[in-house]
């Protein structure tokens, strides 16, 4: 595997791969890798000839008084991993080459980024959407891999991909979790003992949600109800918010039709941790 830290010479593997006509696919990351980040890269193993990871903390994702300088860090560690998936190669820019001084082009997917998360971090997937068409761009993948614990981030995503008419495949893979439900996070590093037994009633509020559904309720509200008891059960947890939206639009749902997602965002301590489920009508 090779660790590739500059742009152009990112630029160049992406264009040789072209030449010879192989399939590049691409995980895009900010590192400290879990499960859920090597089974995008396994996924996207399966499906191309080349499987670039990037590793960037990206700061413009961030908000003034977020995580960004404690934002766990560890490269030889993200290394060793991907060598023993067989990635080819690492990609880790500095955040300069990428936001070179004067840059002060975005890209905005309106509507879909004031909600949910959006509205608890103003900026955050402008940043987003910018790092990963910058990304796009250096590693011209022809396939790339998101996970759909970041349900909100994949869709928008997804989208700027459809509206820019980038030639690229977005696969949107299933939320890998710990043996008791809880969703592989980063961010569960900063978990005390206790909080991380807190964060259990996330999963289980999330069952309760889809149990509500299979014995045939519909309203939003009652099955919003449901995820609300368990997770509220649970001293140590703050529900930010909890919300049943359309899969395209993010807009809220009144009555479960065909399919949603109840998306969540819960406080432990100081740390905010996202899930969510997909709901359906059956
Ligand atoms: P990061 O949080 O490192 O996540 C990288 C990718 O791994 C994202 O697509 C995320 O949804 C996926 N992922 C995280 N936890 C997962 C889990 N438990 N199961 C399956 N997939 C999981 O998301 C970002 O980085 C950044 O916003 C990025 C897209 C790299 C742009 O900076």
């Amino acid at each position: 595997m090779e660790i590739v830290r500059r742009v152009h010479a990112m630029k160049e593997i992406a264009a040789r791969a072209r030449t010879t006509r192989r399939k590049i696919g691409f995980v895009p990351t900010m590192g400290c890798l879990h499960d859920g980040h090597l089974s995008l890269v396994r996924r996207v193993k399966d499906v191309s000839d080349i499987v670039v990871v990037s590793v960037f903390v990206n700061p413009t994702q961030f908000g003034p008084g977020e995580d960004l300088e404690a934002y766990p860090r560890d490269l030889a560690r993200d290394a060793d991993l991907c060598v023993a998936e067989g990635v080819d190669y690492l990609f880790t820019p500095e955040a300069t080459e990428i936001y070179p001084p004067g840059s002060c082009t975005v890209v905005e997917t309106l509507g879909l980024v004031d909600v949910l998360e959006g509205a608890s971090r103003p900026g955050h997937f402008r940043g987003v959407t910018t790092v990963v068409l910058k990304l796009f761009e250096i590693v011209k993948p022809q396939v790339a891999a998101f996970g759909r614990k970041d349900t909100q981030q994949a869709i928008i995503v997804q989208r700027m991909v459809a509206d820019l008419m980038l030639d690229v495949e977005i696969l949107v893979l299933p939320t890998v979790r710990d043996e008791d439900g809880v969703a592989l996070s980063s961010r569960n590093a900063y978990l005390t003992h206790d909080e991380r037994l807190a964060a259990r009633a996330i999963p289980l509020a999330l069952r309760a949600a889809e149990k509500r559904v299979g014995d045939g309720e519909w309203d939003a509200a009652a099955v919003i109800d449901a995820a609300r008891a368990v997770l509220e059960s649970e001293p140590l947890l703050a529900v930010d918010y909890i919300a049943m939206v359309d899969p395209v639009t993010l807009q809220p749902v009144v009555e479960l039709t065909g399919e949603a997602f109840l998306l969540l965002a819960v406080r432990v301590g100081k740390t905010r941790l996202l899930d969510n489920a997909t709901l359906r009508r059956a």
